[in-house]
C-alpha cells in the first residue's frame, strides 16, 4: 500500500518523520508531496497511492479522477470543507478529518490575535485589556471549548452560542449559553469565530450582525474566509470606524482591507492557526493510525462521507 503525504503547506518535520514511522510499521510505503504549488504535480502524486493525508489541499473530482487506486482521503485537521464529498463518494473513496487534534493551537492563536487587536497592533499607543471584557465564542467545538478554557484564565466574561450543542453543554462550562448569532454579537465586545464553511454559514458574517457589537468590537477570524460577507464587512467598518477585524484567513479583499482599514485590520499571510509542531504531529499521526486502521481493519471512526 502506498501513502501520499500532500501538503502544499507542510507539516513540522518532526510530525512527517512520526507520519512515516506509522505507516512503515504497518508495511506501507510513504510518499511526500510538499509545497507543490500547481495541481498538476497534485495530479501526477496520486496516481499510484491508495491512501492521502492532507491539510487544506483541494480534493476535487478532477484529483479523484486521476488517483485510481485510491481508498481513503484524510484530512489533518477538523474542517473538510476543501474535500469535494459527493465526488468522493461516487468515486468510493472514505474521507475522514482528524477533530480536535490541532484545536488547542487554532485557541491560543486567536488569543494571540486577540491581544494584538486590543493593543491597537502593538503600535505604541494605550489599548486595553482582556480581563473583565465580554468574548463571544461562535460556535462551541473543540476550537470554541479550548478558546473558553483559555479565556477564563484571561479573566473574560465569556459568552458562546451554537445551533447544535445543548445550551447545558455550554453553561457545565462555566459559560453564559445565548440563545442566537445576533443575542450573541450584541453582548460581546470580542467575537471569535468557530464556525465550519458550510452552505449555512457561507456569507453569514454580514453587515447586520456584526453591527450589533457595541463600540470597540473585535472580530477573530480563525475559521474560514468563506463565512465573512467580504463586502458587507468591508461597508461596515467604512461606517464604524471603531470595529477591527483580525483573521488568519486571508480574505479576497485583503488589498482592500489593508487599504482602508490600517491600525484596524490584520491577516497572517497564510494561515497559521494550526502551525506548530504539537499541532501538526497530533493531527499528522492520527491521520497516519487512521489510515491503517481503515486500511487493515475497515475501521471508518471519523468517516465524514458517510
Ligand atoms: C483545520 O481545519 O483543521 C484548520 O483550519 C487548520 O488547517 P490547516 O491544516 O490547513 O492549517
Amino acid at each position: 500500500m502506498k501513502v501520499l503525504v500532500a501538503t502544499d503547506k507542510p507539516f513540522a518535520k518532526v510530525a512527517v518523520d512520526g507520519i512515516r514511522k506509522e505507516i512503515e510499521a504497518a508495511g506501507y510505503e510513504l510518499v511526500l508531496l510538499e509545497k507543490y504549488g500547481e495541481k498538476a504535480k497534485l495530479l501526477e502524486a496520486v496516481k499510484d497511492v491508495n491512501a492521502i493525508i492532507i491539510r487544506s489541499d483541494i480534493i476535487d473530482a478532477e484529483v479523484l479522477d486521476a488517483a485510481k487506486e485510491l481508498k481513503i482521503v484524510v484530512r489533518a485537521g477538523a474542517g473538510y470543507d476543501n474535500v469535494d464529498l459527493a465526488a468522493a463518494t461516487a468515486h468510493n473513496v472514505c474521507v475522514m478529518n482528524t477533530p480536535g487534534q490541532n484545536s488547542n493551537a487554532v485557541a491560543e492563536l486567536a488569543f494571540g490575535m486577540m491581544v494584538m487587536a486590543v493593543r491597537n497592533f502593538y503600535n505604541g499607543t494605550s489599548g486595553t485589556e482582556l480581563m473583565g471584557k465580554k468574548l463571544g465564542i461562535h460556535a462551541y467545538g473543540n476550537v470554541g471549548r479550548n478558546v473558553a478554557r483559555i479565556a477564563k484564565g484571561f479573566g473574560m466574561d465569556i459568552y458562546a452560542f451554537d445551533a447544535f450543542c445543548p445550551k447545558e453543554v455550554i453553561e457545565k462550562d462555566g459559560v453564559k449559553a445565548v440563545s442566537s448569532a445576533e443575542e450573541l454579537y450584541a453582548a460581546c465586545n470580542v467575537v471569535s469565530l468557530h464556525i465550519p464553511a458550510t452552505a449555512e454559514t457561507k456569507n453569514s458574517i454580514n453587515y447586520e450582525l456584526v453591527n450589533k457589537m457595541p463600540k470597540g468590537g473585535v472580530l477573530v477570524n480563525t475559521a474560514r474566509k468563506e463565512v465573512i460577507n467580504e463586502a458587507e464587512l468591508i461597508k461596515l467598518m467604512e461606517e464604524r470606524t471603531d470595529l477591527k477585524y483580525v483573521t488568519d484567513i486571508m480574505p479576497v479583499a485583503h488589498a482592500e482591507f489593508s487599504e482602508k482599514f490600517a491600525g484596524r485590520y490584520f491577516s497572517t499571510p497564510k494561515k497559521m492557526g494550526a502551525q506548530t509542531a504539537e499541532a501538526n504531529i497530533n493531527a499528522g499521526i492520527a491521520a497516519a493510525r487512521q489510515i491503517v486502521g481503515f486500511l487493515k481493519d475497515g475501521c471508518e471512526k471519523f468517516r465524514v462521507n458517510k
